[in-house]
Formats: C-alpha cells, sequence, structure tokens
C-alpha cells in the first residue's frame, strides 16, 4: 500500500524536528523535505554519540533546510534555536533512547527526555503565546516502553503507565509533561507511542544492526536471556507517516498508538538475520548460527509489547504500510552495503559501549 501523506494547512510554514540526525528523525526529514519543498524545515540536534551528520548530509544542500547543532539540556541553546527557526510544527524525536544505556547511567536519560523535553516545550510555549492550539502542534514522540511488559492482549491509548527501565520512566516524564501542559497552558501537544522500528541508520548499539554487523563480520551474537522475549516491528518510514498524520489530523491533547502487527521473539529476528546474512555472504546458516551466545539478561527486560493502532486508523487514516519481509529484506541489505556508514557511527566510542555492556555480561550455559 502506497503511502499518502496529507498536504499541511497553510499556517505550518515552518517545521521543527528534534533529533533529525538519529535514526527515525533522519527519515521523518526525508519524508517531509522530498515530499514539501514549500516548507522552511529546522533539524535541532546535539550530535550525541548517536547522531551522525551522515544522517542528515543529503539535506545539508536543500535550500528550504537548516541544521541547528544545539543541546535540549541548555534552555538557552533551545530557546535561541527555537527564536531562530519560530516553527509552527514541532516534531520532538531528539532523546537518549538505549535502554541499556539507560541501565548503565539513569540521569543521562533523565536529563535529555525529561528536563530537555521540557526545556523545548516551555521554549515553544513563551514562543507560541495563547491560542497556539489553533496553528501549532508539538508531537512528542514517545514509546510502548512507557507501559511496561505485556502479558496478553495489547497496549492501546487507555493503557496505564507502568515504566521498567530508566529509559521508559524518562520518556513517560515527558509525556506527563506534555499531557500537563495541555491542560494548564493549553498547550497544542500530541503524544504519539510507537513500538520498535526498523530500517536504515538505527545506531549498531539495537538488535537488528547489531546482530546484522555481528554476522557479517563473524563475531558474537549476544541473546540477552532465553530470546523469546518478544517486540513488534514497524519499518520507520511507516512510523514518520503517523507522525505526520497525527499534526495534520490528530486532536490536540490527544494519543495515537502506532505498531507494525508484527510481533516476533528475539530468536526469531536474528534467524531471519542469519539467514539474509548467510545467503548475501555466501555462508551456510549453522556456520553464521554458531555464533549465537546466550548472555545475562537485561535487568528489568520487559518481557512482551504490542500496541492497538485501531485509534490511528480511525482518526488519522493511518496503518502500517510495509510489508516485513519487504522491509527487513531491504533493512538487511542496506547494512550490509553501507559498511563505511557503521564504521564512521561506531569507532572507538562505540567499542567501549560494547565492551562495558557485554563485558561483563558473560555467556550462560547454551540452551
Ligand atoms: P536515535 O538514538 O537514533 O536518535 C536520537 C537523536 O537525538 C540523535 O541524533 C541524538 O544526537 C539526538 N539527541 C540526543 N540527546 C540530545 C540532546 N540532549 N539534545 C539534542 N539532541 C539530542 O533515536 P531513534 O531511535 O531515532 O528514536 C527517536 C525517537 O523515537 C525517540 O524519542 C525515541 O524514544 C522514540 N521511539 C523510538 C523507537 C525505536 O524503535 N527506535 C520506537 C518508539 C519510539
Ligand atoms: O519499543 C520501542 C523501543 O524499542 C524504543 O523506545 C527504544 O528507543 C528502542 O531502542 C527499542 O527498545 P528495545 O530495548 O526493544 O530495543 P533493542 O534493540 O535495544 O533490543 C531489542 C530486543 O533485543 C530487546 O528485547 C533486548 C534484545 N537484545 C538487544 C541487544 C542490543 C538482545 O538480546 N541482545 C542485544 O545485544
Amino acid at each position: 500500500m502506497e503511502a499518502r501523506w496529507p498536504e499541511p494547512p497553510s499556517s505550518a510554514a515552518s517545521i521543527l524536528v528534534t533529533g533529525g540526525a538519529g535514526f527515525i528523525g533522519s527519515h521523518l526529514l526525508e519524508q517531509i523535505i522530498g515530499r514539501f519543498p514549500g516548507l522552511r524545515v529546522t533539524c535541532l540536534d546535539a550530535l550525541t554519540y548517536a547522531g551522525s551528520r551522515l544522517n542528515i548530509e543529503p539535506f545539508l544542500n536543500a535550500e528550504n533546510f537548516r541544521f541547528i547543532q544545539a543541546d535540549l539540556r541548555d534552555r538557552a541553546q533551545v530557546d535561541e534555536a527555537v527564536r531562530e527557526a519560530q516553527p509552527d510544527w514541532v516534531f520532538h524525536l531528539a532523546a537518549e533512547t538505549h535502554v541499556d544505556r539507560s541501565i548503565h547511567q539513569p540521569s543521562e536519560a533523565a536529563l535529555t527526555n525529561v528536563v530537555g523535553s521540557l526545556n523545548l516545550m516551555d521554549s515553544c510555549r513563551s514562543a507560541w503565546g495563547s491560542h497556539a492550539a489553533e496553528s501549532k502542534r508539538f508531537i512528542q514522540v514517545s514509546t510502548d516502553e512507557v507501559f511496561g511488559s505485556l502479558t496478553e492482549g495489547k497496549f492501546s491509548e487507555a493503557s496505564s503507565y507502568d515504566p521498567s527501565s530508566p529509559y521508559s520512566a524518562s520518556k513517560a516524564g515527558a509525556d506527563h509533561f506534555a499531557f500537563a501542559f495541555c491542560r494548564t497552558f493549553d498547550f497544542p501537544a500530541i503524544v504519539t507511542w510507537c513500538t520498535n522500528n526498523y530500517g536504515p541508520r538505527q545506531h549498531p548499539e539495537k538488535l537488528i544492526p547489531l546482530m546484522t554487523l555481528n554476522a557479517l563480520s563473524g563475531k558474537p551474537l549476544p541473546i540477552y536471556g532465553d530470546g523469546l522475549h518478544a517486540r513488534d516491528w514497524l519499518f520507520a518510514a511507516d512510523h514518520t507517516e503517523g507522525l505526520w498524520r497525527a499534526a495534520c489530523l490528530g486532536r490536540v491533547g490527544q494519543g495515537y498508538c502506532f505498531g507494525g502487527s508484527t510481533e516476533l521473539t528475539n530468536l526469531q529476528v536474528v534467524d531471519a538475520i542469519i539467514k539474509n546474512v548467510a545467503t548475501a555472504a555466501g555462508r551456510s546458516e549453522d556456520e553464521v548460527r554458531s555464533q549465537i551466545v546466550h548472555v545475562a539478561d537485561r535487568p528489568g527486560h520487559d518481557r512482551r509489547y504490542a500496541l492497538d493502532w485501531a485509534k490511528a486508523q480511525t482518526e488519522l487514516e493511518w496503518a502500517p504500510r510495509t510489508p516485513f519481509e519487504k522491509g527487513f529484506a531491504a533493512t538487511i541489505r542496506w547494512y550490509l552495503d553501507n559498511p563505511q556508514w557503521a564504521a564512521a557511527v561506531g569507532g572507538s566510542r562505540f567499542e567501549e559501549w560494547l565492551n562495558v555492556n557485554y563485558g561483563s555480561r558473560g555467556r550462560e550455559a547454551s540452551r
């Protein structure tokens, strides 16, 4: 099914995307800049370890694009960026996004995800003044992880918050500020929750790129615990269409869930990676599979996530469009074809992280 992106109203002339040098943000920029050349588009990003200039390089010469390197934790930098961009719509994606890193350094997650998000909302509130809800929109991009671990059924917009990790607690904090700003200040926020994204340009610390690159280079494939934790996977470009539709058609003060309806255990995902890599590299699947090692589980590891996206379907006319097999094959192909991207995004800082995260985990008895 082909993606359909509604035309924005004339009141939405300037768009600010935070975290645009990261994974999902770069897909959102690609879509908006490609589809709406008449809009002014600004990317605010601190270029932390997770952000890369490579991800925004294709847009740097576009006439309607501007990049502002700024840190959300610094209110003065945020105010300056908001003054410069004068945004009508804000898509707030910048965050510390890795659960494992948040376990090692919880305060980093809190500072960017809670304080940084609050800085941005409050700066927009000052810039927009009263009656902002008539034309302004603030899309607070959140995660299914705020609802905690699921035993049966699916989470929806009506589910209660029950975060397990410092990362999800910090995302929950930002969501609470967004809803509280709506009630207290008539702030025009909409919160969106999404399941696990996959696609090109995801940092190699995350499951799919990590396993793909390790499978290719003959390194261990570290499965946390029994590997039967389930995630629902959505192609990143499909997520960005949902975010756009939320801004165009969503109701202020509401939340919308986006999911891929493709629930897989981690072992199933890794198995699919092994098949793709074995074919591409001309190796036997068994040989690549022998790289799997079971390592100590992630503390507080949520067993399962899945979201019911019926409200987004009804109100936003959104549905996941990319069949998993197609999106997944294209994604693995992209990592295989772009080793220079992974090398540039990785580097020595990433090696240090791998030692911190996996060095102490050890191997568990094989299962
Ligand atoms: P990412 O880690 O790839 O990118 C995050 C970006 O934010 C980076 O470019 C980084 O430089 C920037 N950033 C971090 N701290 C900053 C700061 N203090 N100031 C300014 N910029 C800063 O993230 P992603 O996976 O693309 O996720 C984007 C958003 O979507 C996040 O808010 C995340 O919580 C949410 N989300 C992600 C997924 C997923 O599966 N990846 C699913 C649901 C929701
Ligand atoms: O659900 C949405 C969330 O998805 C987003 O909010 C997060 O920003 C994003 O990072 C992602 O969180 P996860 O923790 O689900 O993603 P990650 O890729 O880190 O891990 C996916 C699953 O794979 C999880 O169950 C842990 C497991 N895993 C991960 C790594 C990195 C392993 O078994 N081994 C690994 O080495």
